[in-house]
């Protein structure tokens, strides 16, 4: 090697080094002491041992002369890597250059690497760390942003994109990670907010924390604005790997498949599962634990809107969506935040090629004045909407209660589904027995020496005549009734028969889904 190359190249380690070191070693000193990791440990630990290639860590500002004189760079590591041996884009903001502010060359970082993930149709992850706009770059700093929530929405549906919330993500920069698909936060690391406590208090006077206003178990559990939480950045991290495993890489093609598994248990324990009683509750998981492969479900939104479980599990090793009423919780009925879960995950579903299992067990919508003045029927109709849209393989199962408009809703013949089995448990009816006696022999129960004694057997009448799968199988609206072992052999036929399923809709710019 001649001299001049050798120079260029310890030139070239120098400058490696250089960047390497993020904002210097006190700050880096500072961010593992606050319980972080730097933005390229936090990538190493995303992807595939090894597999990080990053590019425009040379990124500088400069004074017009054409050469960079920001001895720092950028707040931002981007490039691409594996997960589960695919190509994933990420970027990781770097809290210890200019707190992970986002300025202009810091978005067009971003915004590079998502057209790269776009033309590459490979999921993008965004790891982010950062104070919000970068202070000193004004309306420049806006506008970048911009170009980041364009990117965020033309990629949609296209590719996967993955937010990973591990530090503060502040203000009008919250936009980007709502505008993904999935968004990850960790214990005691995420901080995610419109304003923080003290304009929160100037504004409104009330006191809160930063974890009460925006800390990881507000967002999974009361906000719905994180789909995932983790108890740090390392199980944050490994549960993204874990989610991408369920997901193709773009809406061309279809998920993974794996070596098929067996649920644990025997199919005889679904027997038991569900009680007959219809009033009692049960936790609905018991019954996808002995459907899927292995047992396993990915659940969605899982400390959130308990009424309802959502979530990715695989069946002969096919990635399935699996969407449940949940009677464990408020009997299983849609509220508005069940609602919102439900459409948004049959949306995703639809957008990336997941045929979609519904487990019904539904008594209605959530009644209540609160419900109404806060739009169930505004909500309510998106999971109608979402259903009815879809046009992957679309199997439901009706377990016990399929009762009126929710009924309708969970993936019913009438909006769309291919298939809607029921165990021999199912109940399909306009409303539970007690409720239609109740209406329908209103002026008898009024005049009754016992309207109690009168009502019972009205009950039992209405129960014994309609409350039962077969008047809904006789109507054609449910295909079939099933013996409970025999739920996953018929819905893996079903998935193999539906495998090339085609469905077209009616040409136009787009839908105008009830937001
Ligand atoms: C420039 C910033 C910055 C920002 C932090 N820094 N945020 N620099 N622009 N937005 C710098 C700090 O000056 C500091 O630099 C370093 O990053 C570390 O910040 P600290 O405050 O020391 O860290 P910490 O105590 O951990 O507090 C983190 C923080 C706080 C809570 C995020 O920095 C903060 O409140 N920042 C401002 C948040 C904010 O209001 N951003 C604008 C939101 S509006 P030195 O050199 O002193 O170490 C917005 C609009 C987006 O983002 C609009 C999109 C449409």
């Amino acid at each position: 090697m001649n001299a001049s190359m050798q120079q260029k190249l310890e030139q070239l380690a120098a400058w490696r080094t250089k960047s390497a070191a993020g904002g210097g070693e006190q700050r880096v000193t500072q961010q593992r002491a606050s319980g972080k990791g730097t933005a390229r440990q936090r990538l190493a630990s995303l992807l595939d041992p090894g597999s990080f290639q990053e590019i425009d860590s040379f990124v500088r500002q400069h004074t017009g002369n054409g050469v960079p004189d920001d001895p720092i760079g950028e707040g931002v590591v981007t490039g691409w890597g594996r997960i589960h041996g695919r190509p994933v884009f990420c970027f990781s903001q770097d809290f210890t250059i200019y707190g992970g502010s986002v300025g202009e060359l810091h978005s067009r970082k971003i915004c590079k690497i998502m057209d790269l993930a776009y033309r590459a149709g490979a999921p993008i992850v965004g790891i982010n760390d950062s104070g919000g706009a970068r202070i000193q770059e004004g309306v420049d700093a806006l506008g970048a942003y911009g170009e980041i929530f364009a990117r965020n929405a033309r990629l949609s549906g296209v590719v996967p994109q993955i937010s990973v919330i591990l530090g503060p993500c502040a203000g009008g920069a919250v936009y980007s990670p709502a505008l993904t698909d999935f968004t990850f936060v960790a214990d005691r690391v995420s901080k995610m907010f419109i304003t923080g406590p003290q304009v929160t208090k100037a504004a409104t006077g009330e006191d809160v924390t930063f974890e009460e206003l925006g800390g990881a178990e507000t967002h999974a559990s009361k906000s719905g604005v994180a789909h995932f939480r983790a108890p740090s950045e390392e199980e944050c991290l490994a549960m993204v790997r874990d989610l991408l495993s369920y997901l193709p890489s773009n809406n061309l093609e279809t998920p993974p498949v794996t070596e098929p598994s067996e649920p644990p248990g025997h199919p005889d324990e679904l027997l038991d599962v569900v009680p007959t009683s219809p009033n009692k509750a049960y936790d609905v998981r018991q019954v996808l634990w002995r459907v899927l492969d292995g047992g396993r479900l990915l659940e969605v939104h899982q400390e959130f809107a308990l009424n309802a479980v959502a979530g990715f599990g695989r069946m002969a090793g096919q990635v399935v969506g699996v969407i449940a009423n949940q009677p464990r919780v408020l009997a299983g009925c849609l509220d508005i935040d069940a609602s919102d879960k439900i459409a948004r995950f049959v949306r995703f579903c639809d957008a990336f090629n997941i045929p979609l299992v519904t487990f019904v067990d539904v008594p209605g919508f959530l009644p209540g004045v609160a419900q109404e003045h806060r739009g169930i029927i505004r909500h309510g109709a998106k999971i109608l909407y979402a259903y009815a849209e879809a046009t992957v393989p679309k199997i439901a199962v009706i377990l016990r209660k399929a009762y009126g408009g929710a009924y309708v809703a969970m993936s019913s013949r009438g909006i769309g589904a291919d298939l809607a089995l029921a165990w021999p448990t199912a109940e399909v009816a306009v409303m539970g027995p007690e409720g239609a006696a109740q209406i329908l022999y209103r002026n008898g129960l009024a005049h009754a020496e016992d309207p109690q004694a009168l009502l019972a057997e009205r009950t039992r009448e209405y129960r014994d005549r309609y409350a039962n799968p077969y008047v809904a199988c006789a109507r054609g609206m449910v295909d079939d009734v099933i013996d409970p072992r025999e739920t996953r052999p018929r819905i893996i036929h079903a998935l193999a028969a539906l495998a090339n399923k085609r469905e077209d809709r009616p040409p136009k710019k787009h839908g105008n889904i009830p937001l």
